[in-house]
């Protein structure tokens, strides 16, 4: 077993890090003029400025050795070639086919899979245009109106983020809803919104047997039956998207409306799979392919750019910088554009779920950090709840700020306002305030001596605090699927460099065999006494309150 943090390019890059870890980024600015230059890449109309992070030139050619020694590029030729990279569940990883639109063959098992990805998005295409026309309607002749999605984790947040973000591409008079929670509150607070005449029901699950779906889409199902009256109308109102068309049959679904994809395609990089149908009836099948023009855009930048000029690499790396070498325990996400607001949840299960892992590929247990912890909130809301701890907090907290250079709703000085905040924030980071610069702003507003003695201490700042800004012109579909491709593979890069399955999700399924022994437990009223006393306390004080009614109140 080879340990990591022994190897030639992780050795060297710690002893770099004693060298440079004092080195403030505000005199690193003051010495090369050409800093921005430098340190900034591009693709399309997308710009990524990472020259506010704590890098020298060296540090950077060091990084990019270490990207070289973990074979960054030989792995991503596997992943692109469909070899099965995910071991843990003989999978090949092919989230890129989906999106391939140079149509050049993609082969799994020896079979070229192009014609089968394509066979499905023209069926999204039919379908979509069916709806949005009026040409689909529902069992009593109205039109479409209101578009539920129920589904969870990837099935839920990609799409989710995408019609979120994208409602000024929306067709007027289409609403679309997601609900994914086992709590029945979001089912049926949906359902008060919509009429079940005019609903569409997609139940997205790939395996279609993820038990708040499941649950949802048979409450669904008999909310609807109730109110018409009529099994044989579900095949008007209920479509499935499932790499287990069986089970979608067997939920009462007509053929001809499950939507399918395949195994390659893992639950969190599914988006770009029939997972985004809700994408194309929302914003129509034109701006879905938008979407993935975008994400073919970033998927070949990745292929083809070298290391040192490569997006999803240079994130990459300056993540492993802060994680691995300063310790940093989270990675923020700002997006200044609220109709990115539900970005850090979606990039929450991208990267958590892909690399919050503690073995290796080889079975092993790291020595080592892996995968940080990614939250975050749109800006401006964010600066007024948790910036104050990203500026004088003690955790380091490297951060990503996301910002449009036009609104899609150029009201005013809404914009201008905007984007002079994101900028200030992040240049406010970096600089920091030093004691002299702080004391002559307080003389300036005319404080005295002592005064200025009591709370000086308070109004410095050490800055030096890291963030990339990655700004474009507008957020469009095309651009959008370019920045989710680019976090996709950011998210793999690191996965190679820690040496881990960025692809399998064992933890996640350990927390399901789990409930459903406790959901046992809740069926009778007599106490349980076989789990540790916590969870037998709290398991009895439901019972408690649910099997006697004089309780409920
Ligand atoms: O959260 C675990 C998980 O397995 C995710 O990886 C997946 O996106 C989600 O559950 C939903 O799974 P499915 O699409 O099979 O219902």
């Amino acid at each position: 077993m080879i340990d990591l943090t022994q190897t030639p390019a992780w050795t060297a890059l710690k002893s770099h890090y004693d060298e440079v870890k004092d080195l403030h980024m505000r005199d690193m600015f003051a010495e090369d003029e050409q800093r921005f230059e430098g340190f900034s890449a591009h693709l399309g109309d997308i710009l990524l400025d990472y020259s506010k992070n704590r890098i020298t030139e060296e540090t950077f050619r060091l990084l990019m050795d270490l990207a070289r020694q973990a074979g960054v590029e030989r792995w991503r030729d596997k992943m692109y070639s469909g070899e099965v990279i995910n071991s843990t569940e003989g999978r090949s990883v092919l989230h890129v086919a989906l999106r391939n639109r140079s149509n050049t063959p993609v082969m799994v098992d020896g079979e070229d899979v192009m014609p089968k990805v394509n066979a499905v998005l023209a069926h999204m295409r039919d379908f979509s245009d069916r709806v949005r026309s009026g040409e689909w309607r529902g069992y009593n002749g109205e039109r479409i109106k209101s578009i539920i999605n129920i589904g969870i984790g990837g099935s839920d947040l990609g799409p989710k983020v995408v019609c979120e973000s994208m409602k000024p591409y929306a067709q007027r008079g289409l609403k679309a809803y997601f609900v994914s929670n086992a709590d029945a509150t979001h089912l049926v607070e949906t359902l008060k919104m919509v009429e079940p005449e005019s609903t569409l029901f997609i139940i997205s699950s790939k395996s279609f047997t993820t038990q708040e779906t499941m649950l949802n889409a048979h409450s669904a199902r008999k909310w609807f039956v109730d109110l018409v009256g009529n099994e044989k109308a579900i095949s008007s109102h209920f479509v499935a998207v499932s790499t287990n068309v069986e089970a979608a049959k067997k939920f009462g679904i007509d053929p001809a409306n499950v939507f399918e994809f395949w195994d390659w395609v893992g639950g969190r990089y599914s988006l770009w799979s029939a997972i985004g149908l809700p994408i194309a009836l929302y914003l129509g099948m034109d701006h879905f392919e938008a979407l993935l023009e975008g994400a073919h855009q970033m998927d070949r930048h990745f292929y083809e750019t070298p290391l040192e000029k490569n997006m999803p690499v240079i994130l990459a790396l300056l993540g492993i910088w802060y994680n691995n070498f300063f310790d940093a325990q989270s990675h923020a996400i700002m997006p200044y554009s609220q109709y990115l607001e539900r970005l850090p949840a979606y990039l929450q299960q991208l990267d958590m779920e892909s690399n919050g892992k503690t073995i290796d590929r080889t079975g092993n247990r790291v020595n080592y950090l892996t995968g940080p912890i990614i939250w975050g909130e749109s800006g401006t809301n964010g600066q007024h709840a948790f910036f104050q701890l990203l500026h004088q907090g003690t955790k380091p907290v490297p951060s990503d700020f996301l910002i449009p250079a036009l609104s899609q709703n150029p009201l005013g000085m809404h914009h201008r306002v905007l984007f002079s905040n994101c900028l200030a924030q992040t240049r406010a980071l970096m600089l920091g305030k030093k004691y002299t610069e702080a004391v002559a702003e307080m003389k300036a507003q005319g404080m005295g001596h002592e005064q200025i003695e009591d709370v000086i201490a308070h109004k410095v700042f050490d800055g030096n605090k890291p963030s990339n800004t990655i700004i474009f012109k507008k957020l469009s579909p095309r651009t959008l699927g370019s920045i989710l491709a680019m976090y996709e593979h950011k998210v793999f890069v690191q996965g190679i460099i820690w040496n881990i399955n960025s692809f399998d999700q064992w933890g996640v399924e350990y927390g399901k065999v789990l409930a459903g022994q406790i959901q046992e437990d809740l069926a009778d009223p007599v106490d349980v006494s076989h789990h540790d006393s916590s969870t037998n306390g709290l398991i009895n004080y439901r019972k408690w309150v649910y099997f006697d009614p004089l309780n409920h109140e």
